[in-house]
């Protein structure tokens, strides 16, 4: 298998080393690439330097053109791309479909909102010593951005790094995951395919070691990291005068509330949960991971999830029949086996699931678990849920919050006046209300409170991150 180029300052190159990508279902290979060389990662952070006011300058009309490219080429390759994320990262081929079009739509907006991100007018005459003047406020780019990425979606979360850099003019250096570098390079071929200037992209396979050379390099005054929290925590300890964006995941919450209280609620609900609890074997930062149930429907709801739960198919990602995969390695599913283990040791019950074969882990559902547990107070990443009865709709919502975490969570209720009381009282970036707390729309702001990071994605608060005010006064002007 011939190893495949990244790409440095736009142009595909092979570097050092061996890369190989594994399969996580069955360990067989998939694909090669190779290292980017010291000299490469400088080459592409130089000509990023030396395109930067370029492409800060870049009409709108262009940026707007590589976005929509991408996001049409997207979609004509989605299935060799939908092939790709499943090979490398284990993911279903029906959600790794999903991610495809994810990512063509994040372009799609990201071209979309370059197209109106114009800054605004402000008028200064408020003041009597103002009159005649007023306040261009535009934004321009903070420099040149570095991202770091997860394999939990080897494509959409490259682009949500990628796609607001080139919407707001910035040049963007990317270093995905180890694990899953295979789809962030087909992606980078296709970046390559447009009009950008040079140097406006690299994509550098990179060991993880290497990340925090990167991280220190002067030249990159912006860093947007999607990981776990302690190399998160440690990105900011290092480079504290730069900006850095962290999505650190989190131990996302459900909670049914006392009015969700009919059949057809309880099923949905139950429904969604299982479904969003395991997909891509529960390693997203927003799967369903603690349920919340009003004491008076927990008997009726817990079996409706426990056999809702029982009729997820886990087997070969690759095929259309499968709902659950496996993780993206045998050690991940050995750590999710040790604290389903810890969880048992310390009194829960498995209710369903809880026997691993070798990279997977099948859906698991445990009650009784001590709230101390690392199931529930760490990120378990992996396809178990805790579900716990709670006296009423306050205690579900004090329990939501006693996390070291707030990403999102999902609170489901007929009712407004209990939306906006979670809406008030839920420390999390996002609230979900009737459904998972796992939904995620590409153009909304994603992002979290507490251990679940700083600053927001989606594509205009992305921009927004990127970018900082300039405000240009004109004088002897009246509106
Ligand atoms: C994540 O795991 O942080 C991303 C979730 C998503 O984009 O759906």
């Amino acid at each position: 298998m011939q190893p495949v180029p990244f790409f440095v300052a736009g142009r595909p190159d092979h570097g050092e080393g061996d890369l190989t990508v594994h399969h996580p279902y069955d360990g067989r290979t998939v694909g090669r690439t190779t290292f980017a060389t010291p000299a490469q990662v400088d080459a592409a952070v130089a000509a990023a330097t030396r395109v930067a006011a370029e492409a800060a300058a870049l009409p709108a009309h262009a940026r707007a053109a590589a976005l929509d490219h991408v996001s049409r080429r997207l979609a004509e390759r989605a299935t060799e791309i939908a092939a790709s994320i499943t090979a490398e990262s284990g993911k279903p081929i029906r959600w790794a479909r999903a991610e495809v079009g994810r990512a063509a739509s994040t372009f799609r907006w990201a071209a979309e909102e370059a197209r109106r991100f114009s800054g605004e007018l402000q008028r200064l005459d408020t003041d009597p010593t103002a009159t005649g003047r007023i306040a261009l406020v535009r934004r321009v780019p903070k420099g040149i951005v570095l991202g770091i990425t997860p394999f939990n979606f080897p494509l959409n979360l490259v682009a949500h790094k990628v796609a607001p850099a080139i919407a707001v003019g910035a040049p963007v250096v990317v270093k995905p995951a180890p694990a899953t570098p295979l789809t962030a390079l087909l992606l980078g071929e296709i970046l390559a395919e447009t009009d950008l200037p040079e140097g406006m992209f690299s994509v550098l396979t990179l060991p993880d070691e290497r990340a925090a050379d990167l991280v220190a390099d002067p030249r990159l005054p912006v860093v947007s990291f999607t990981g776990s929290g302690p190399v998160g925590t440690a990105i900011r300890r290092a480079v504290p005068d730069k900006h850095v964006t962290l999505e650190l995941g989190g131990n996302a919450a459900a909670v049914i509330c006392e009015d969700w209280n009919t059949d057809g609620d309880l099923t949905f609900a139950a429904h969604r949960i299982a479904t969003f609890a395991n997909y891509q074997a529960g390693q997203s930062c927003i799967a369903v991971q603690r349920v919340y149930v009003h004491e008076w429907l927990y008997d009726a709801f817990l079996p409706r999830l426990v056999a809702a739960v029982q009729e997820l198919r886990t087997g070969d990602p690759a095929s259309e029949l499968t709902d659950v995969g496996p993780l993206i390695s045998v050690e991940a599913a050995e750590r999710v086996e040790a604290w389903v283990d810890e969880a048992v040791t310390a009194g829960a019950t498995i209710e369903v699931g809880g026997r691993r074969d070798g990279a997977t882990y099948p859906p698991t559902v445990l009650t009784g678990v001590p709230p101390t547990a690392k199931v529930c107070t760490r990120e378990i990443f992996g396809p178990v849920l805790v579900v716990a009865r709670v006296e009423d709709d306050e205690a579900a919502f004090v329990a939501v919050n006693d996390s070291a975490y707030g990403l999102q969570a999902g609170v489901f209720t007929h009712r407004l006046d209990v939306a906006f009381r979670a809406g008030r009282v839920l420390e999390v970036g996002g609230l979900i209300v009737g459904d998972v707390p796992s939904y995620r729309a590409d153009q909304m702001p994603y992002g979290g409170m507490k251990g679940s990071g700083v600053g927001r994605e989606g594509l205009r608060s992305a921009m927004e991150d990127y970018t900082e005010s300039r405000v240009v006064v004109l004088t002897g002007v009246a509106l």
